[in-house]
């Protein structure tokens, strides 16, 4: 019989599954690390780091119900010497992409100048989305300037693969504008789409908000918030330069959803939130899924579908 082949590449970068995890879902602590790398992920994602450790935002910070999830997790992470520690004692086993989330452009540099000189980090993953910092900080995705400025600089002296995670846009300008300023530059791939920023969830029994920080308001994720990450997805790949692979990330909880993120252009996809609920074994569940999926259809690698969403004529 054939053998189905969900391996992919990301900026040459040689992933043995498209599905890994998404940054922040268990990806924190040694213990989760080590889970990750003892995993059949086809990469390992770490947390969004910063040059110091954080605590982070009071809880609960984190709530989930049937279709989503909600957090307003405020960058909670051990610094990153920690994960360059972590990386340089492991023996490693598939492409390890860093998550860097500066509070500045000068912080994000400094993160980026350490990273590139650690063997064991394949790709830096630059989070410019992050939705939950309590009074302090914008959407660096919502700032084009800000993305002009950050990727002027930052290839004067990255030698890594680099990619950049973005929000959710709704508006299909929007988009395009990103993608013109982001196809000036040699970025080797973008993440699409962080949580959906300013969510409120409500419990109607108790009459209250479900999570402390900001009065309740948090990032979104999970099943609801797969239309819209899809259609990012796909904007931005008939918008990209074609050697800037896309990993889609957005409510995935089975193989099916892994299929229609690579039907939209996607090379790889990360698992956030039905990640936390499941834990470790979700990995080997969306590929199993995925493979009959595609055995079903009759396609033996993703190659032979990526980007051919069909349209009504
Ligand atoms: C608890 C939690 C923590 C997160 N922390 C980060 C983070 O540190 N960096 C980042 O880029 N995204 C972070 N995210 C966003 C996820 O990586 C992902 O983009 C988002 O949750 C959508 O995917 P999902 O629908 O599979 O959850 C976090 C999400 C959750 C739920």
């Amino acid at each position: 019989m054939k053998k189905i082949d969900i391996s992919t590449k990301i900026n040459n970068i040689k992933l043995s599954s498209c599905i890994m995890n998404a940054s922040g879902a268990l990806c924190r602590t040694e213990k989760e690390l080590s889970n990750l790398l003892d995993s059949s992920s086809g990469a390992l994602v770490t947390k969004s780091c910063t040059t110091n450790l954080r605590d982070g935002n009071k809880k609960p910070r984190y709530f989930e119900w049937n279709i989503g999830s909600i957090n307003s997790m405020g960058l909670p992470n051990l610094g990153i010497d920690f994960y360059i520690d972590f990386l340089k004692k492991k023996k490693i086993n598939k492409p390890i992409f860093l998550s860097i989330s500066g509070f500045s452009l000068k912080e994000n540099y400094f993160l980026i100048k350490k990273a590139n000189l650690i063997s064991n980090i394949s790709a830096l993953e630059i989070n410019l989305s992050c939705p939950n910092i309590v009074n302090k900080r914008e959407i660096f995705g919502y700032n084009f300037f800000y993305v002009s400025k950050f990727l002027k600089n930052v290839f004067k002296f990255n030698k890594k693969p680099l990619g950049i995670k973005l929000p959710p846009y709704f508006n299909e300008i929007h988009i395009k504008n990103m993608a013109s300023i982001i196809n000036r530059y040699p970025i080797g791939f973008i993440t699409c789409v962080n949580s959906i920023p300013n969510g409120l969830y409500v419990n109607s029994y108790t009459e209250s908000v479900v999570i402390s920080p900001n009065n309740g308001f948090g990032g979104i994720g999970g099943k609801i918030i797969k239309p819209f990450a899809l259609s990012n997805v796909s904007k931005f790949f008939s918008f990209l330069r074609k050697d800037i692979s896309i990993i889609g990330c957005g409510g995935i909880s089975s193989g099916q959803d892994v299929f229609d993120y690579i039907l939209c252009g996607a090379s790889a996809v990360q698992v956030g939130t039905q990640f936390i609920k499941e834990g470790i074994s979700i990995f080997d569940r969306l590929k199993k899924e995925l493979k009959e999926f595609l055995k079903k259809k009759n396609y033996f690698s993703i190659k032979h579908f990526l980007g051919n969403l069909k349209k009504i004529c």
